[in-house]
């Protein structure tokens, strides 16, 4: 049995100050909830708050991104040593924002996720199809070619903390879910894929997560599947009430 993982990723959103008031609501709504591991991604700035709202909980804090080298002159970045420091435990890689809009290659993403692995964090890899290659009927392909390159060069022995991200583009922050089925479709072809990579045993354990307008109403049903051991959560993970409503599925 994989322990489902229900991650928040607050992609740019929220202050320091809602940072504390978010967890004052939150943390009493998930107390005592054990059955789901629950990690919350805010952005950087808001990282010291949360981890010191989330102490004594079992919530998880996570980065939302992190950097290839220790340290260094990378102008905007942030590294594990940084991260490590504050008590940081999960990062979150290759999200598709990074991909389209700041240039994150399947490359960069072999590069950060090796370095998170080094440094000991549970990286959160996102992986997932735009519109036009679904519509071409690409999908498989992106998916397999997508974890090649990611793992590229990592053991499984070094990668036993991986969890794999599927957040289809055209499900993001569109309101438009993909199916329970479609999406357990997916996972199935990236544990295959992952089968191949690292080894039958360690595909039976990896999480595979689905991100894409999941809500407390549409939860159930895609936690339901059993190729599907968790979420990541944009939007509706702002609200203390909805993303409780989502862990608790
Ligand atoms: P939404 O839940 O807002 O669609 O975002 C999904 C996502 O990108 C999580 O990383």
């Amino acid at each position: 049995m994989r322990k489902k993982l229900i991650a928040a990723n607050w992609k740019m959103y929220k202050t320091p100050d809602q940072t504390r008031d978010f967890f004052r609501e939150f943390l009493p709504l998930v107390a005592g909830h054990t059955r789901d591991e629950i990690v919350v991604c805010p952005p950087f700035l808001d990282l010291p708050a949360a981890l010191e709202a989330a102490k004594g909980s079992d919530v998880g804090i996570g980065a939302q991104n992190v950097h290839w080298k220790e340290e260094g002159a990378f102008t905007g970045e942030t590294s594990t040593l940084q991260l490590l420091a504050l008590g940081i435990t999960h990062v979150i890689v290759g999200h598709s924002e990074r991909r389209q809009y700041f240039g994150e290659t399947d490359d960069t993403v072999n590069l950060r996720l090796k370095m998170a692995l080094e440094a000991g964090f549970t990286p959160i890899c996102c992986i997932g199809e735009v519109l036009e290659e679904r519509e071409a009927g690409a999908t498989d392909d992106v998916l397999r070619r997508q974890c090649t390159r990611a793992f590229h060069a990592i053991s499984a022995k070094k990668a036993a903390k991986l969890v794999i991200a599927y957040e289809p583009v055209w499900a993001i922050g569109t309101g438009k879910t993909a199916t329970p089925a479609i999406a357990a479709e997916a996972h199935a072809v990236i544990r295959n894929e992952v089968t191949r990579i690292f080894g039958e045993d360690f595909a039976a354990k990896l999480r595979i997560l689905y991100g894409g307008s999941v809500k407390p109403d549409n939860a159930a049903a895609l936690m339901a599947e059993e190729e599907i051991d968790g979420a990541l959560v944009g939007g509706a993970s702002l609200d203390p009430k909805s993303f409780a409503a989502i862990v608790k599925y």
